[in-house]
């Protein structure tokens, strides 16, 4: 039975686990609180007053820290943030780590490597878990993008985003969300570094049932053809160090440069969901240039993770 609040204390372990009206349901919320917070600043009779978020991350960040650890301040609830303190199935098992935060916390969010690892913490506690970013997926990011690109594009049917370089995490949950929506999603990786298989049958189902479609190549120039969206993310992940060096070969041809813009829509956008290895995945004067939109995409993750966590742990407002 559909309830006035689908969202409250659920997980968000995959993009995936939201359907298209819970997708849209957190941009009404976001949209909300991003005009009363750039009206005031405020907000009135805080939705999370008095709530506590435990914040798990076993990688560094700026971006996700930042804006869940503003983001629950504004809301008027509080976030822990642990890191070193904190090592899942070190000093403690990841099922003891959950079992206790339950006792103390109203949600954990958690950044880990491996995604099983977000899997057993979810399993485990009986509160909300977010996923941060793991290896496999950053769903919060590919909220952030996609609400980026409705702010700028309206209806996102038919839009192609063609994204350059790695099948990633960032890549995997942008995919299945972009197709949900109805994008042409389009990946030029090396071999090598396709996407993972059982996502990208996911994607394609999703696709099917959306109306989006997804299409993966090698070749960066036929890729960008007549796309309106140019996204890119490092050549190498959070946790792939030791790769670096073969990766930066396997890459070179995969930059997003001048040259690569120019067989692009003229006024297509450029996006990359930071940080940035200027020089290698993309120059900076495409970076800073006029068709950047990379710091939209990072002020959004502030505003569509507090309409995740309004609806994940507020009280209904209709
Ligand atoms: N995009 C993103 O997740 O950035 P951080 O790694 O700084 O959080
Ligand atoms: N793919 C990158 C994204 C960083 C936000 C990583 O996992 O390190």
């Amino acid at each position: 039975m559909a309830t006035a609040d689908p969202l409250r204390g659920r997980d968000l372990l995959s993009i995936a686990d939201l359907s298209v009206a819970e997708v849209e349901r957190v941009f009404d919320r976001t949209t909300a609180l991003k005009d009363e917070f750039r009206r005031t600043r405020r907000h009135v009779g805080p939705p999370l007053a008095g709530r506590t978020l435990a914040m798990l991350f076993q990688k560094p960040s700026l971006r996700t820290r930042v804006t869940f650890e503003a983001g629950m301040a504004q809301l008027g609830g509080h976030a822990i943030y642990l890191t070193n303190d904190v090592v899942l199935g070190a000093r403690e098992s990841v099922r003891d780590v959950a079992r206790n935060l339950d006792r103390f916390v109203d949600a954990i969010v958690a950044r880990t490597g491996p995604h099983e690892v977000v899997v057993e913490l979810a399993a485990q506690a009986t509160v909300p878990v977010i996923n941060g970013l793991t290896l496999r997926e950053h769903p919060c990011q590919a909220l952030a993008d996609v609400f980026t690109l409705r702010e700028r594009f309206g209806s996102l049917r038919g839009v192609v985003l063609a994204f350059v370089g790695d099948g990633n995490n960032v890549f995997h949950s942008l995919a299945l969300l972009g197709v949900a929506l109805g994008m042409e999603v389009r990946l030029a990786s090396p071999p090598g570094y396709a996407p993972n298989a059982r996502i990208v049958d996911r994607a394609r189902s999703i696709a099917a049932a959306g109306g989006g479609s997804l299409i993966l190549g090698v070749d960066p120039a036929e890729i960008v053809r007549e796309a309106a969206v140019i996204y890119t993310d490092a050549w190498t992940s959070m946790g792939q160090e030791a790769e670096a060096e073969e990766r930066r070969d396997a890459f070179a041809r995969y930059q997003v440069n001048a040259d690569l813009l120019a067989i692009a829509n003229r006024d297509a956008v450029v996006m990359h969901c930071l940080p940035a290895h200027r020089g290698e995945e993309i120059t900076s004067d495409v970076l800073d240039g006029p068709g950047s939109i990379v710091l939209d995409q990072s002020e959004n993750r502030l505003h569509v993770q507090k309409g995740l966590l309004a609806e994940i742990l507020g009280d209904p407002v209709d």
